[in-house]
């Protein structure tokens, strides 16, 4: 039989032309059993999660309204780096951080993995938008998928269905985003709970704006308005629109004196951004709320100052950690239901729990690898990189403005990782060039967010590592020429910030979570020029008199721990950053050197 009868391709609720013919050219080759064109309706949301659930993907929470857990195949729990491309036409252009092959070659080898390769499936067609579809220019998407998975969770990560497709017109441009589990069934065979194939490969056409998938149902792999679009993607957009995609939260700080400042933070994955963005702030009279926790575009406004705004609808967050002692508004957004959990635990009255949601655990547990589990267990019940992904709308503390299509300005931008060592709690760039050293130098310790060895030290500059889609050097030039080209007074101020610096015993010198409330409370207070600060040879830190401690349970000491600048420490990473920068070559901005030099200078 020829694909011309399969079902749901001849009757497609669109005209738009470019849309339909991909669409047609994709069936074609993959050969699924019918299409369908997700609407985005609740009837819809109901007949899918409830095939999930017969399929034995979902279990119906009893304890939470609509709301599933999902176990993965142990194998797809995290985003693959090393099988994550950017197939630029040039090779340089993909540069020294990025995997690259020829357009072409990756297209043949492709064409044959996704050749039937949705036999026995459904391909659905997902219109999509990543920001509000009232923006002067809509950011549209469409996936292809054969994972009801991926239907679902895009659900709740982005604006998608009738609406979006509506909104497409007949000709308005979009970016084709290609998914297949790679896991065909031929007649009578019976389907697993988590398919998906061992080969694997995240491919991005930059120049074409368009990314292939195929292999993995993880979040970051497959739910491809995320990562893949708003920031690999994105990134080259910006580049050649001079914005800015980044991988940053956004929250609104309202200080005791009712005065509200936008901040954005880019930590790498699994390094405190929803925390961070949904944080209940410690010390009297501070309010946070909530704009977005992964990724923010940023734009210049006719004022001159810079804009952000998430192009998101959900939150897809790390579990494990995540309690009413750290992340209560987290814990509020999940308890409202409409949520999807994959692999953390089930308990044995029908909710979830993972490692850090309460002190004690429950007596008994089917753990992510669906085995009985209990306290006494070897394993954690949760992977590590476990995941509730719920819609960011019902976080009890969002910002009005989170609707808005032309954002918030942006006051400061702070950069942060992962560091047992050398990084003090928080330091002020002296201007915007050294703060793009500071984000060009950035790194942090790997973790269970992408699959491979956790703790590694490494260069993850602008925490954008994985998702530059473009040669690194060329992003830091695009950085520095956006300092140049505005006005610097306008301009928000740069800090770095790190969490995570432990003391001899290996303990955090510093509580976090809410307390870092008394880090922004610093931020704002430099931005108003009230703070006093140490002049050292990284840039400006706190006096530790400068920092609210109040009714800390820390000693002088571990403060001044927390924000020492170790000269020792920081002389070891100077070679470190030779190192780095030297693989850019000339595609490195010189003013990257100069930075580097005044660091050497400061530290003799
Ligand atoms: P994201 O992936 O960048 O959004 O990171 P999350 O906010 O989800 O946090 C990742 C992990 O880091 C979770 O296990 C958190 O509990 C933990 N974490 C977040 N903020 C802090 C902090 O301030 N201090 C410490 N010690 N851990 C934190
Ligand atoms: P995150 O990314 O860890 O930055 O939240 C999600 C992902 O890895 O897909
Ligand atoms: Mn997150």
């Amino acid at each position: 039989m020829t694909s011309v009868a399969t079902p749901g391709l001849d009757n497609a609720p669109t005209t738009h032309a470019r849309l339909l013919a991909w669409v047609r050219e994709m069936a074609e080759l993959t050969t699924p059993d019918r299409v369908v064109w997700v609407d985005g309706s609740d009837e819809e949301w109901e007949r899918l999660t409830q095939q999930l659930v017969d399929a034995g993907t979902f279990t119906r929470l009893e304890k939470k309204p609509n709301s599933f857990w999902c176990a993965s195949d142990p194998s797809d729990v995290a985003r693959v780096e090393d099988r994550t491309f950017i197939c630029s036409v040039d090779e340089a252009d993909a540069g020294p951080t990025n995997n690259w092959m020829d357009p072409g070659e990756m297209k043949s080898i492709m064409t044959e993995l996704y050749r039937g390769c949705m036999r026995g499936r459904t391909m659905y067609v997902i219109p999509f938008c990543m920001g509000p579809v009232e923006a002067e220019n809509p950011m549209f998407g469409v996936e292809l998928t054969d994972s009801e998975y991926v239907v679902v969770s895009m659900r709740v990560m982005a604006r998608i269905g009738s609406a979006i497709l509506e909104a497409m017109g007949e000709d308005r441009p979009f970016v084709p985003a290609m998914h297949s589990l790679g896991a065909p069934l031929d007649e009578g065979q019976q389907d697993v709970p988590w398919p998906c194939s061992e080969t694997k490969y995240i491919v991005h056409f930059p120049e074409e704006r368009m990314i292939w998938s195929y292999g993995s149902g993880y979040g970051g792999n497959a739910l491809l308005g995320k990562k893949c679009y708003s920031l690999r993607i994105a990134s080259v957009m910006a580049r050649d629109e001079g914005w800015l995609a980044e991988h940053m939260l956004i929250l609104k700080l309202t200080s005791p004196q009712q005065k509200t400042y936008y901040i954005a933070a880019a930590f790498p994955s699994a390094c405190g951004k929803t925390n961070l963005a949904m944080l209940e702030p410690t010390i009297p009279g501070w309010k946070v709320e909530t704009l977005g926790d992964d990724i923010a575009w940023m734009r210049f406004g006719e004022d001159g100052r810079l804009y952000a705004l998430n192009p998101e609808f959900g939150l897809f967050g790390v579990a494990p950690g995540t309690g009413w002692d750290t992340n209560p508004n987290a814990m509020r957004t999940i308890d409202k239901g409409n949520s999807v959990f994959t692999n953390v635990a089930l308990t044995d009255d029908g909710d979830i729990w993972w490692e850090g949601m309460t002190e004690e655990p429950p007596a008994h547990l089917t753990s992510w690898k669906k085995q009985d589990w209990t306290p006494g267990s070897d394993e954690p019940s949760s992977h590590p990189n476990s995941r509730f992904c719920t819609p960011i709308t019902q976080c009890p503390i969002l910002a009005p403005e989170y609707t808005d299509p032309k954002g918030v300005p942006i006051s400061a931008i702070l950069f942060g990782g992962r560091r047992k060592t050398t990084i003090p709690l928080v330091t002020e760039a002296r201007d915007w060039n050294h703060g793009v050293f500071m984000g060009a130098t950035l790194s942090s310790e790997t973790t269970a967010a992408a699959t491979g060895a956790v703790g590694v030290v490494r260069r993850d500059p602008f925490a954008m590592l994985p998702f530059i889609g473009y040669n690194a050097g060329d992003y830091f030039g695009h950085w520095v020429e956006t300092g140049k080209q505005h006005d610097a007074t306008k301009l928000p101020k740069i800090f770095y910030v790190n969490w995570f610096r432990r003391d001899e015993d290996g303990g955090f010198l510093w509580p976090g979570f809410g307390e870092n409330s008394r880090v922004l409370k610093w931020v704002v207070e430099r931005l108003e020029g009230t703070a006093a600060a140490e002049e050292t040879a990284v840039g400006h830190v706190p006096t530790p008199d400068s920092l609210d401690v109040s009714g800390l349970d820390m000693t002088r000491e571990q403060v001044e721990k927390a924000l020492a600048v170790d000269k020792d420490e920081w002389r070891a990473e100077v070679p470190q950053i030779t190192e780095w920068f030297q693989k850019f070559g000339d595609k490195l901005p010189s003013t990257m050197w100069d930075e580097l030099a005044i660091l050497e200078h400061r530290l003799a």
